[in-house]
């Protein structure tokens, strides 16, 4: 095989680690190399930091509690990202919003809907990922309550 062919099949195996197939980031590493060079974008921090928080939040939704998730959320809209294209979109501002205020709706939810209401704030979460980022769906997912008692 020549050297050309071997660089094909090489940035082939590359591109197929990137966005929708690498569970945990979304970034494709031959990107991430150029835009952030000294380890992890401040989004992705974020992010991880607001699962860690999400999986807190949850456990004591789970029992009945109504934590108010601790994150700096509206550094959505300045953190910089490992793609910046990616997040340079209306959508990408239209999912952020939406995120936001399902964050803030759970401040005003009565006891009795709490734990819809965390529930409609991680499905804003998965939301956007469907759109622009699949890769941490399945982590994601792990915040949402069990509804099949009902919520
Ligand atoms: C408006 C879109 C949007 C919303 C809302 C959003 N994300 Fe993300 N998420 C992204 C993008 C874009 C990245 C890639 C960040 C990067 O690599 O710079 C990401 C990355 C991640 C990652 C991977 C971080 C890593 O280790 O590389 C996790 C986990 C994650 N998000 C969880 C969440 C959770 C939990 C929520 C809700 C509480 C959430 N996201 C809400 C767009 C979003």
């Amino acid at each position: 095989m020549k050297w050309s062919s071997l660089l094909l099949v090489f940035s082939l195996l590359a591109f197929g680690t990137s966005c929708s197939q690498r569970e945990e980031s979304c970034a494709a590493p031959a990107k991430k190399k150029i835009y952030n060079p000294n380890g992890d974008s401040e989004l992705a921090l974020l992010m991880r930091d607001m699962f860690d928080e999400g999986m807190r939040v949850k456990e004591e939704v789970a029992v009945g509690k109504r934590p108010m998730p601790k994150w700096d959320a509206d550094a959505i809209f300045t953190a910089h990202a490992t793609q910046p294209d990616k997040v340079a979109t209306p959508e990408f501002k239209a999912y952020a919003q939406a995120f936001l205020e399902a964050a803030k709706a759970m401040e005003d939810a009565s006891p009795e809907a709490y734990r819809q209401s965390y529930q409609g704030m991680v499905k804003t979460c998965v939301a956007c990922h469907q759109e622009v980022c699949p890769g941490p769906i399945v982590k994601i997912n792990k915040m949402l309550l069990d509804e099949s008692q009902g919520l």
